[in-house]
């Protein structure tokens, strides 16, 4: 099948590649420029395992390629996958400047029966208003061409987007038109080799299924985190509640990891995208606040636990800190936890030098220049450099090198042996017994007043 994928982000390009793999052929569009360009000569914007791969050979095979503009001859197709970003505007709602654009450029475009699938994430009633900007467009042109616009969210994680790609748990089509859902069916039938996992469903049941899936998981983490923080005050280990929790079927081991809050550019921005929905229905999202609330909390956690470590002054004291990404297996830094603390410390005066096995880069490019200037953070290509004459090490994301790292090397490098462990990945005992002080969340007996 031929077709068009719009916006060659972290979605746009897996989607784009993952499709091609199967034996379409298949057109991204991206309107920067020197994205593209290097696409083109075969590198990659973003750090995502395996799929550089799958990109180079489906390029060389010409069932992939690139362009700046649909108005590029090869990228008219039967289906047009929309792609771009949804960040959150002022008020938290999400930003469809894009997928509008995105919407009018089909519109200007199309001349025989094409399906619009919405692949970013959008509120209800979007692909309605998506459909109505290409209908304007249309009718501006004086034609009359039948499409459909559809609701098909992507669920795929980063760090493991390939994969979830080419083996989903599901696949959401929103959409009561049959032609479409047929055009959906023979699209994704490679990806059905074991069992269906098409879920077919109305439009606007689509569009709220993503932000609910998004919101049920950052509702499990902060709900585990403000576990966490009870155990940090009475004396409980939280690793052993998780156990014991996540042991209950009913409830499971996912997404239950107590931690430094979560990040990305997916949780927050939908939780907060839902609430705002929430409030222009009139209905107060109660719970949805309070997860947002924790989550904020969280992202500080680490920082009250230094300060109580060390007391308010912070000026002087360097931190070697291991982990940029938001989660591991990104270099996606979108709301990270990390840059959150990085705020707290560089603003108390102290020093920080960070590592991290895939997020350097975007963390040079993103990060306040002042940060840099005044020496304050120093970005180093190993991690056990992080920690030359360091106060403390804080561990932000637990990326699979800082499981389990030589610990009588870490020591000593260090200043002083303390382990800040944002993660819980370490076990306090061992730490101890080696000499260190192991600073976890929620492993008792470490209340912060
Ligand atoms: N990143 C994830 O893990 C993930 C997972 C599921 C869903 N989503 C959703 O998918 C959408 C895309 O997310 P992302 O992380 O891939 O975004 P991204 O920011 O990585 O990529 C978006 C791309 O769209 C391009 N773009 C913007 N306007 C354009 C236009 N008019 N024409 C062509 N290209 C244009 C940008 O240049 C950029 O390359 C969002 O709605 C997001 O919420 C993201």
């Amino acid at each position: 099948m031929k077709l068009t994928v719009i916006g060659t982000g972290y979605v746009g390009l897996v989607t784009g590649a993952c499709l091609a793999e199967m034996g379409n052929a298949v057109t991204c569009v991206d309107v920067d420029e020197q994205k593209i360009a290097r696409l083109r000569e075969g590198i990659l914007p973003i750090y995502e395992p395996g799929l550089e791969t799958i990109v180079t050979e489906n390029q060389k095979q010409g069932r992939l390629r690139f362009a700046t503009s649909l108005a590029d001859p090869g990228a008219e197709a039967p289906v047009y996958m929309i792609a771009v970003g949804t960040p959150p505007g002022e008020d938290g709602s999400a930003d469809l400047q894009y997928v509008l654009a995105v919407a009018r450029d089909i519109g200007r475009r199309i001349s025989q029966y094409t399906v619009v699938l919405d692949k970013s994430t959008v509120p209800v009633g979007t692909a309605e208003r998506v459909a109505g900007v290409i209908r304007g467009e249309l009718q501006q042109r004086g034609l009359s061409v039948d499409f459909d616009v559809v609701s098909n969210p992507e669920f795929l994680k980063e760090g493991d987007a390939v994969q979830d790609f080419m083996r989903p748990d599901r696949i959401i089509i929103g959409s009561d038109s049959e032609r479409a859902r047929e055009v959906l069916r023979e699209l994704y039938a490679p990806f059905m080799r074991t069992h269906e996992r098409i879920i077919f469903m109305g439009v606007r049941d689509a569009e709220m299924t993503k932000y609910a899936a998004n919101s049920m998981l950052a509702t499990k983490i902060s709900f585990m985190n403000e576990i966490a923080g009870l155990c940090d005050r009475m004396g409980v280990d939280v690793e052993n509640v998780r156990l014991g929790i996540g042991s209950d079927s009913r409830i499971g081991y996912s997404f239950i990891y107590p931690g430094a809050g979560y990040g990305g550019s997916c949780f927050p921005k939908d939780v907060r995208a839902l609430i705002q929905m929430a409030r222009q229905t009139g209905f107060e999202p109660m719970l949805l606040n309070a997860v947002e609330a924790r989550n904020h909390a969280q992202q500080r956690v680490l920082y009250q636990k230094i300060l109580q470590h060390f007391g308010p002054q912070l000026a002087g004291r360097s931190f070697g800190l291991w982990g940029l990404s938001f989660k591991p297996g990104t270099d996606d830094m979108r709301e990270a936890p990390s840059t959150v603390l990085l705020r707290d410390l560089i603003a108390s005066g102290a020093r920080v030098k960070a590592y991290d096995p895939a997020a350097l880069e975007v963390a040079r490019r993103d990060l306040p220049r002042t940060w840099f200037e005044s020496g304050q953070l120093q970005l180093v290509e190993q991690q056990y450099d992080a920690l030359k004459g360091a106060d403390a090490l804080v561990l932000i994301t637990e990326w699979k090198p800082f499981r389990h790292p030589d610990f009588t090397l870490v020591k000593t490098l260090m200043k002083s042996p303390i382990v800040f462990d944002g993660r819980n990945q370490y076990d306090p005992a061992q730490l101890r017994g080696l000499g260190f002080t192991h600073i976890g969340i929620g492993r008792g007996g470490e209340a912060i007043t």
